[in-house]
């Protein structure tokens, strides 16, 4: 098996984040999703190295600080200029990569290929190239090279290109888009994508993600290369040592001041559009409506993080997601409940804290690589919570066995998933719950990296 100390890491999102705080001095940020935080937890303390990009400012003050490393990891950063890497993460990556991949295009509206178009692409070739490099120059003889995700789908090729002794892997942390979808993208950039990706062995959450894949390729004349499939974990231990923290322990008190003995329904997501936080709304606005026995008595908890707020789908979806909330909180309050609270704020203890005390847990998104908040849930509830769970999300592949596994889009079904999920029998709820936390289990974190070094290795 390969040493880890041979092994480079790129992502876009590296191990440490900093900001500023008020007055102006450098602070460690709350990461950012769940991949940058499972990486971490994988690979300190194991001597690889891990190449990102310095994202703003403060993280380029913090580098040059000396500030920008941890124990036993050689993190190297590559800073692109800001208009590269705006160009690279926000356009292409994230208004139209992620939109493809994740199937959420307004027909109507974007994808745009217009005039910054070929501007854009070629931000988001420099950055895949300044990866590449970087990789290059910090990899040892015969190295094992692991990119991950879809900002960097060109670096595999370009890695291949300037140092043929690397075996590399390019792993998709996201779904991938029905070929009919990826048609979208303009001819020449989807060539360009996939034969960069195919420049490594091709990795993803499901086999179902491979398959598109694979078919993708094949639409467009080339030979896919060879994929494999294996799904991320959180890590039980580290989890629960984020658990008994007291900053998490002092979140979970004060959930409870706010919420009585009233049952949780409990989500936790970024602002995103894929995650379908408005439906899950909706959801409970006709759970309320059909079952009023469970009227004031249980209270949604949206605990929702800003993200990507550069993007005006963002903005807007965050801005409906709030009003939505307000509506059905308007038409159901009454006394001292209200059923949905809803909270757009990035604060990871008291998102954990909710999950912890979760009745149920909602994770509806219309299309999801994995989900670890499915994955994490079943290890931190300490009430036996219950799981819906969408058929969409790479997660339920693992854990439909034990789940409420409902259509993302099916609001009456994901409001009776809801019902009988409040409503089940103390034995058969334990039952469902020890059965997920096994489902979970069966496979941990380290056999997702085992995964990657053997198809490294071939
Ligand atoms: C998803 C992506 C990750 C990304 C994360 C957070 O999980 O697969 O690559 O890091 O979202 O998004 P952000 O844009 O904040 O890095």
């Amino acid at each position: 098996m390969v040493d880890l100390a041979d092994v480079v890491v790129a992502s876009n999102r590296g191990p440490l984040a900093f900001r500023r705080d008020e007055a102006g001095a450098l602070e460690p940020a709350p990461p950012g999703g769940g991949l940058a935080g499972s990486l971490r937890d994988l690979l300190e303390g194991s001597g690889a190295t891990w190449v990102s990009c310095a994202l703003s400012e403060a993280d380029r003050a913090a580098q040059d600080a000396g500030l920008l490393s941890l124990p036993d990891l050689r993190l190297r950063t590559v800073a692109p200029d800001e208009t590269t890497y705006d160009l690279a993460y926000d356009l292409v990556s994230n208004a139209t990569l992620w939109f493809c991949h994740h199937h959420l295009f307004d027909l109507t509206r974007r994808p745009r290929f217009d005039q910054r178009w070929p501007e854009a692409w070629a931000a988001y070739r420099r950055l895949n190239r300044l990866i590449a490099d970087e990789v290059a120059a910090s990899a040892p003889g015969d190295g094992v090279v692991l990119v991950q995700d879809y900002h960097l789908a060109l670096a595999p090729r370009l890695v291949r290109q300037a140092r043929p002794d690397l075996r590399v892997v390019h792993f998709s942390h996201t779904p991938f888009a029905d070929p009919g979808v990826l048609r979208v993208l303009p001819a020449d950039c989807r060539r360009e994508l996939l034969a960069g990706m195919a420049g490594g062995t091709c990795g993803f959450h499901t086999r179902r993600w491979a398959q598109a894949f694979e078919a993708c390729c094949r639409d467009q004349g080339l030979d896919p290369p060879r994929t494999f499939a294996s799904p991320l974990a959180p890590d039980p231990e580290k989890l629960l040592a984020r658990v008994r923290s007291a900053a998490c322990q002092e979140a979970g008190e004060r959930l409870l001041a706010r919420t009585g003995e009233r049952a949780l329904v409990v989500r936790t997501d970024r602002v995103e559009l894929s995650k379908n936080v408005i439906r899950g709304f909706w959801a409970i606005d006709l759970l309320l409506e059909l079952r009023p026995e469970l009227r004031d008595r249980f209270v949604h908890l949206a605990f929702v993080y800003p993200s990507r707020q550069r993007l005006p789908e963002y903005l807007a979806y965050r801005a409906e997601l709030e009003q939505t909330a307000a509506a059905v909180n308007e038409r159901w309050a009454r006394g001292d409940w209200q059923p949905i609270v809803v909270d757009v704020r990035d604060d990871p203890d008291r998102s954990l804290a909710a999950l912890r005390l979760a009745d149920v847990v909602l994770v509806n998104p219309v299309r999801d690589g994995l989900n670890l908040v499915a994955k994490e849930a079943p290890l931190v509830s300490e009430r036996q919570a219950s799981l819906v769970l969408s058929a969409e999300a790479g997660a339920a592949e693992e854990l439909a066995e034990a789940a409420f596994v409902v259509n993302p889009f099916d609001v009456l079904q994901t409001a009776t998933a809801l019902a009988d999920a409040l409503t089940l029998s103390p034995a058969e709820r334990q039952r469902r719950a020890e059965r997920l936390r096994a489902l979970v289990l069966a496979h941990p974190p380290r056999a997702w990296l085992d995964a990657q070094l053997a198809a490294a290795e071939g």
